[in-house]
């Protein structure tokens, strides 16, 4: 049997499990400033809420599920995306009857089955909010300025933001015709999967990387030429909204996402340093969804930011993040006699919140000095019968080499300052 992670997922541990928790806390703390609470949804979910909402004619659902049959023969699938469920969650317990908006944001794993390549794997991490029940304009431009936010605050700078309107479901069905029309006099230019794509959604056409179908694309009639009265107003007021606090984006009329529940407002981040995967997030209103699966029609809007990308643009921008926890302080035993001691002043350390290690292999002196160094200890503290006996003990800072003489009873306040004013110069 090969040991490998299967193709397109990976182990994430020491740098990259830092980073992520870097993200993660950010995201914390940020998204609390915008009203969001915290929702786990299950990894799996019955597969037709997938297929219903994503749509059947996407490639989502067309090519790139995980769906299995359980013990008891129901089809469920790996969570491909994260509105969905939390659409569901929604209804299953019945949060219309909260204030509304609820917002919601999530963190976790999601599963499609794509060809690997940088910034594309098969099992990758999103993190996404979703804003439920409100029609106003100020939500759309409120969830857009805090995905640039986020990734400002993070450190990015080369961001561009797309924003398009994808209509309702009064005008986007005439939009909708003329495209299928238009195709259809191209029919003989489109490949195999958009001539099939021009009669199940000719809006999946958008999602083609081919050239030719590129090509033909530019052509077409646009959406935002076709949007009601209602759609113009509302696109207008979330431009004029993000404008007002300095939010810059592009309008791209060609901007679909690649899935059907979307409705008006539509808007994706890239970045230029990611090649072909240059998406870093996503999101838009989906305003039908929910009445779609039998609730009350209430309108919504959310995002999605791709984790790995993130990561590997703050790489390719050369910005520099706290990865690895720090280890504060190795505890360097000389001679075994001392290991009791030694071991008492650890635990005392780590009960007062410092982070402290220690060597487990009975190594010599100068091979636990090594090891603190490795371990990026801040300072290491020599224990021995000699500190024990005079009551103090030598605590070397493992940056500038300095070494100072403290008092026994006054490490752990000397430790704490020292360490304090350190992370706080960060
Ligand atoms: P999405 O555009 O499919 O939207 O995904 C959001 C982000 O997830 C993408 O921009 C990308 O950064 C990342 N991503 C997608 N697929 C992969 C992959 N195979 N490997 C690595 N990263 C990937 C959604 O999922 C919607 N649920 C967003 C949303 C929330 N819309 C409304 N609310």
């Amino acid at each position: 049997m090969e040991l490998r992670a299967p193709r397109g997922t990976s182990d994430i541990f020491s740098r990259q499990a830092g980073l992520r928790r870097h993200l993660e806390e950010t995201a914390v703390e940020l998204f609390g400033w915008y009203g969001y609470h915290p929702i786990t949804t299950p990894i799996f979910e019955r597969t037709e809420l997938f297929t219903r909402s994503i749509g059947e004619s996407t490639d989502i659902v067309q090519k790139e599920m995980y769906t299995f049959r359980d013990k008891s023969g129901r089809s469920l699938t790996l969570r491909p995306e994260g509105t969905a469920p939390v659409v569901r969650a929604f209804l299953e317990h019945k949060l219309v009857s909260q204030p509304l908006p609820i917002k919601l944001y999530y963190s976790g794993p999601m599963f499609r089955y794509e060809r690997p390549q940088a910034g594309r794997s098969r099992e990758f991490w999103q993190l996404g909010v979703e804003a439920i029940g409100s029609m106003n304009p100020a939500i759309d431009a409120e969830t857009v300025s805090l995905m640039m936010h986020y990734l400002e605050t993070l450190g990015l700078r080369d961001l561009e933001l797309l924003l398009n309107s994808m209509g309702c479901s009064r005008c986007c069905p005439s939009f909708v015709k003329v495209l299928r029309a238009y195709l259809e006099e191209h029919q003989a230019n489109l490949c195999t999967d958009c001539k099939r794509r021009v009669q199940l959604n000719p809006l999946r056409i958008f999602d083609c990387k081919k050239e030719r179908c590129r090509g033909l694309l530019k052509e077409a009639p646009l959406i935002t030429d076709y949007l009601c009265v209602d759609c113009k107003a509302h696109f207008a007021e979330v431009q004029s909204l993000l404008m007002s606090v300095g939010v810059e984006f592009k309008l791209e009329p060609s901007l679909v996402r690649g899935f059907d529940y979307y409705t008006k407002t539509a808007f994706e981040v890239r970045s230029p340093h990611l090649g072909a995967q240059n998406a870093l997030g996503g999101g838009g209103r989906y305003d039908g969804l929910i009445e779609e699966f039998g609730g009350p029609p209430t309108p919504a809007i959310g995002f999605a930011l791709g984790v790995e990308r993130v990561i590997l643009a703050l790489h390719r921008e050369g910005i520099d993040l706290p990865g690895d926890s720090t280890l504060d302080v190795f505890l360097a035993v000389v001679g075994k006699e001392s290991k009791p001691e030694g071991f008492k002043l650890l635990d005392k350390l780590r009960k007062l919140g410092i982070a402290t290690d220690m060597d487990y292999g009975d190594r010599s002196l100068k091979a636990q000095m090594k090891l603190a160094d490795r371990m990026g200890a801040l300072y290491t503290l020599f224990v021995g019968s000699e500190e024990l006996e005079k009551g103090m003990c030598k605590i070397r800072d493992m940056k500038s080499g300095e070494q100072v003489e403290v008092a026994f009873e006054k490490i752990p306040r000397w430790l704490k300052k020292q360490i304090g004013s350190r992370k706080g110069k960060k």
